[in-house]
């Protein structure tokens, strides 16, 4: 099973018996607010929202990550990241693009920008990704300032895709090195170089 390990977080793949665990947050409105692609109302929609998000996590190629974030301390599921190709529609803001949303008891916790970052340095740094970005309402700030604190910088506005009342946000691979959320070819050759050094060189 896809994992990546933070801190305090594990985000690994959602998996069928996490319905009842991501439904109390996907049917909150002031959690999906924003987000009309998450929101649900009955439990039997959060069923079909995971199952599909399953189907699409096991096509290869992979194309989409829709995980689940679980605390470590107590292993409840605290909230749910995404990520994948942007749409053939929206390619030319960035290659790669996210959503996410966290139970309200758990907001402010930094658990958003802890599970961003762990995203972002896989995309850049497995992946090998050139371009990340993300969009929020202009009335959802929380979001953009989680995006500013993992490097992404808002793009000059009007951007072509990003609707009139929401901002959107990039990070390139140079400024994910920058944030150190990607390691710099430079500090791969050198990594490379000393590797290959005999020992006692
Ligand atoms: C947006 C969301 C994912 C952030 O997750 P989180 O775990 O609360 O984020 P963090 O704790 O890592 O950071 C939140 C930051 O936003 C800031 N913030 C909170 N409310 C804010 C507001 N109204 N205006 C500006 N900044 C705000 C916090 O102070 C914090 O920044 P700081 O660490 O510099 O103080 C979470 O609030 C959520 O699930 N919202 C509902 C779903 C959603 O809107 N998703 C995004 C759709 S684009």
């Amino acid at each position: 099973m896809f994992t990546l390990r933070t801190k305090r977080l594990l985000l690994r793949d959602l998996v069928p018996g996490d319905v009842p665990r991501l439904h109390p947050f996907f049917s909150d409105r002031r959690v999906t607010r924003y987000m009309d692609f998450v929101r649900t109302r009955k439990l039997r929609q959060t069923g079909a929202w995971v199952k599909r998000a399953i189907r699409h996590n096991r096509k290869w190629p992979r194309f989409a990550y829709s995980l689940a974030v679980v605390s470590k301390k107590d292993r409840s599921v605290v909230g749910w990241i995404g990520f994948g190709q942007t749409d053939k529609r929206k390619r030319h803001l960035g290659e790669r693009d996210f959503g996410f949303a966290f139970r309200r008891d758990c907001w402010g916790k930094g658990y958003g920008t802890e599970s961003l970052r762990a995203i972002t340095r896989f995309i850049f740094g497995t992946l090998k990704g050139k371009s990340f970005w993300g969009e929020h309402s202009l009335a959802n700030p929380a979001s953009g300032r989680v995006m500013r604190k993992c490097g992404f910088r808002r793009m000059t506005p009007p951007v072509r895709g990003i609707r009139v009342r929401s901002a959107g946000y990039l990070l390139t691979r140079a400024r994910a090195a920058g944030a150190g959320l990607a390691a710099t070819r430079l500090a791969g050759r050198r990594r490379a170089r000393a590797s290959a050094r005999p020992r006692g060189d």
